[in-house]
């Protein structure tokens, strides 16, 4: 059989496993959605935010891209969060990157991939900020999972220095921002960083919503 043709069957079989196990199910579902987190992950294809964590379709409202990264030109993303926060209200927000990330280790690399690199930019301005560390580590498998959990950091930073999420923090006190890691080698996450609504911001990023 045609590897895309399976596809559409398993999901024939998926939809039916859903109805056996609760009729109502996709009635229930196609009702609203309430989801109670953002999460921004990675495209890999090895980390399927639903999947790792045991979450029911309606549970989480996804946004993912090469090395989950938080870009505040990216009209894409940035609809993705102010309709997460001002429309479904999400409690959490989630970065998760992995280790061994490919877009990551393009970053820490001089190799040039095209147009991609306009992406990974973004990656190496956060390796850029913690060179130092990041240098010190001589082991390259060591190195590059350091960056990734940086890169998760920075990334973390970033939603908190959007006015959207500073927006809400004043208004709602929602939602906290967390930032974890996904170990590929064991499906295991490791939470790296959380910001409580409310947290200080360097001045630098900070808006007042006060007239
Ligand atoms: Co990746």
């Amino acid at each position: 059989m045609d590897k895309i043709e399976r596809l559409l069957l398993e999901n024939k079989a998926w939809a039916q496993s859903k109805v056996d196990g609760d009729p109502e199910f996709f009635k229930k579902m196609a009702v609203d959605q309430k989801p109670e987190y953002l999460w921004i992950g990675c495209s890999d294809s090895r980390v399927h935010p639903a999947e790792i964590t045991n979450s029911d379709p309606g549970v989480m409202f996804v946004h993912r891209n090469i090395a989950n990264l938080v870009v505040h030109t990216d009209m894409n993303f940035l609809s993705v969060l102010q309709y997460a926060v001002n429309v479904l209200k999400v409690r959490h927000i989630i970065v998760c990157g992995h280790y061994n990330c490919g877009g990551v280790k393009a970053a820490l690399s001089t190799q040039s991939l095209g147009m991609i690199n306009n992406w990974v930019r973004n990656i190496k301005d956060a390796y850029f900020t913690h060179k130092a560390e990041v240098e010190q580590i001589s082991d390259p498998v060591l190195k590059l999972n350091r960056m990734v959990e940086l890169n998760v950091i920075e990334q973390v930073k970033n939603l908190a220095h959007t006015s959207i999420v500073q927006k809400s923090w004043n208004d709602e006190t929602i939602p906290f921002v967390h930032g974890w890691v996904y170990d590929l080698n064991n499906g295991r996450l490791k939470p790296l960083i959380t910001i409580q609504p409310g947290s200080e911001i360097d001045s630098a990023y900070r808006y007042d919503f006060k007239s």
